[in-house]
């Protein structure tokens, strides 16, 4: 399965009774496995989780570390971006250079880098003080 019919797939599942705005997210590893995660909404709406945060936890969750590839679909009118905290989240995972496809469910897509997402990111070696 591709990248992205994984995230059109997984994006179905999202649990989304409140924006009614349903996120399929789906990252590729080193090992060419496929993670995939969809949002998570909560009647406490900041308790709500994105379609990233689910991907990264079941790559985590089966042991990976390293993302190699990201595609995030949803049914908007431009291709979906993902949010300030998501970026920050790929970022932890994903080295600058990473290609992170955002997409529309009728096929609009648009490529940008991990860096280009998130310029000047906060990583490790800002705490690198000694
Ligand atoms: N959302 C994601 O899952 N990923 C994104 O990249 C953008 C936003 C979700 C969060 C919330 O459930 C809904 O979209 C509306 O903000």
């Amino acid at each position: 399965m591709s990248l992205a019919d994984a995230a059109r797939a997984v994006r179905e599942n999202a649990y989304a009774p409140y924006s009614q705005f349903k996120v399929g997210a789906a990252l590729r590893t080193p090992s060419g496995a496929i993670y995939a995660g969809c949002n998570v909404e909560n009647v406490a709406y900041p308790e709500g989780t994105c379609a990233e945060a689910g991907a990264i936890a079941a790559m985590i969750a089966a042991g990976e570390t390293e993302i190699t590839e990201a595609y995030v679909i949803a049914d908007s009118p431009a291709p979906v971006p993902p949010c300030g905290g998501c970026r920050q989240k790929l970022r932890e995972f994903a080295k600058g250079d990473v290609k992170i496809t955002m997409a529309t469910t009728d096929g609009k897509t648009q490529v940008i880098t991990v860096t280009d997402l998130l310029p000047g990111a906060f990583t490790n070696d800002h705490m690198d003080n000694g």
